[in-house]
């Protein structure tokens, strides 16, 4: 990792101090003038923060973007070369998505410039490489609000928790799935409050990146390289989706002293990683199960500090950029980053923890024995058997949980079970967080 300064600063100040009269502010472009886009802007003006300066607003049919808020002396522009060869000092992309959004953030840090993005799945997918570009050329690159928004989670890990060897993460990185699981939690079913949360800007049209954990495991990914030191392939975790989870399940897991919550989880030691994201039972005594709606809370567990725990605001215009504002005044005053080496990795150990698995029944005698038996052929014991009242025999909830096993040998039991003709859905089987 690189000092903070390099040609994005002004060579004249970096000599300078704060209250030197040579110091001039940073000169800021933003890439992108929506909900993210919007707050920085807002923020920059209304607080002038010291030592920057906003002087460009680059966004496609810029003419509806524009507002009266903004100084008349910044630049509204459509022409991303332009900006780009213009003499803003960083380049703040926040357009999201792979391209071109990665384009111009290559582009910036080819030609010196510093680059801020709240861009996860860019920073999960080529952060490694631009960082040594940024490097190479004496630009920087800063991410904080790329996991968790307004949570300072990457630069909790970047400064206070780098003297500590991370050991585990677990977190709820998703604000939309939280936000619909903890509904849940209060009895409504998937389909509502997905049609809430689309209605509130919660969650897209279409939903898939955030409810099928793909969101996550890019955070998670960015995780791990900071915390863990491993640089996997987002793609090397399978997330599982959120989308099989019905109001029945959350009155289970209560009777079993849980809530459900889509979680991020990683651990590593030595030799390969484990890494998953989904939907888990967490106890109700743990603080994943307090976070409500958008939230999002991490845990990172230390081999010499123990559990530290940071929860807030995972999105939003504001929170997320209080965040970008954050990376562009350490950027500004010339605050260093710890260099986190990290090793290229595999996922490639499972996780053994307790599952619950749900499953609906056209009930008739010998049931229960056909799933012992396919567990025990896998060595799987059983650790309880729970079923509520009140169903009719021909479409039968019950919950059985197993005692700490491995996914792939619950997986083989369970593609044996699926043969029984009395399943009337596939069974739901979900880790338990303990
Ligand atoms: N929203 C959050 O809570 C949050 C939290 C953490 C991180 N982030 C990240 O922050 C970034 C921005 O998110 P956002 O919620 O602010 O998105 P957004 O509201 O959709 O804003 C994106 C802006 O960029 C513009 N844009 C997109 N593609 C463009 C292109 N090819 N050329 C020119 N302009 C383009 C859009 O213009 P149009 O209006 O024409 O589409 C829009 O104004 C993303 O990487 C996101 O993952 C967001």
């Amino acid at each position: 990792m690189s000092e903070v300064h390099g040609s994005a600063v002004p060579s004249e100040l970096s000599s300078a101090t704060p209250e030197s009269p040579l110091q001039r502010p940073l000169r800021i472009a933003l890439f992108g003038f929506g909900t993210v886009g919007s707050s920085v802007a807002r923020i920059l003006v209304e607080s002038r923060p010291n030592g920057v300066e906003l002087t460009h607003v680059f966004n496609r049919n810029v003419a509806r973007k524009k507002a009266d808020w903004v100084p008349s002396g910044v630049v509204w522009s459509e022409d991303a070369d332009a900006v780009l060869a213009s003499d803003a000092d960083v380049i703040v992309e926040l357009a999201g998505g792979l391209d071109p959004a990665g384009n111009w953030v290559r582009r910036a840090l080819e030609a010196g410039k510093s680059v801020v993005t709240a861009n996860k799945k860019l920073i999960a997918y080529h952060g490694v490489e631009l960082e040594k570009l940024a490097a190479e050329r004496g630009g920087h690159l800063k991410y904080g609000a790329a996991v968790a928004g307004g949570i300072p989670v990457i630069p909790g890990l970047e400064q206070g928790l780098a003297g500590d060897r991370i050991e585990r993460i677990e977190g709820i990185l998703n604000g939309t799935c939280n936000f619909i699981l903890s509904k849940m939690e209060k009895g409504a079913e998937y389909a509502d409050v997905l049609a809430e949360a689309q209605k509130l800007g919660y969650a897209e049209a279409d939903p898939t990146e955030d409810v099928g954990g793909f969101d996550a495991r890019a955070k998670l990914s960015i995780l791990m390289r900071l915390a863990l030191r491993v640089q996997i392939h987002p793609d090397e975790i399978t997330p599982r989706p959120i989308t099989t989870i019905t109001a029945m399940d959350f009155s289970y897991a209560k009777d079993l002293g849980c809530t459900i919550r889509q979680v991020a989880r990683a651990e590593w030691a030595q030799g390969p990683v484990a890494a998953t994201v989904g939907p888990m039972l967490v106890d109700l005594n743990s603080p994943l199960a307090w976070s409500r709606g958008t939230e999002n809370m991490v845990i990172m567990s230390g081999r010499y500090g123990g559990d530290v725990v940071f929860s807030g605001h995972g999105a939003g215009g504001h929170p997320t950029a209080v965040a970008v504002v954050s990376d562009l005044l350490a950027l500004a005053h010339g605050s260093r980053r710890v260099a986190i080496p990290a090793a290229p990795a595999k996922v490639g150990v499972e996780f053994e923890v307790p599952h619950y698995i749900r499953f609906l029944v056209n009930d008739r005698p010998g049931i229960v024995a056909a799933i012992t038996a396919a567990l025990a052929r896998e060595n799987i014991n059983i650790r309880a058997i729970v079923q509520k009242p009140g169903f009719p025999a021909d479409a039968l909830p019950f919950v059985v949980t197993v005692e700490p096993c491995r996914s792939s040998a619950l997986q083989r039991a369970l593609t044996s079970i699926k043969t029984m003709d009395c399943l009337l859905v596939e069974p739901l089987d979900l880790q338990m967080l303990e």
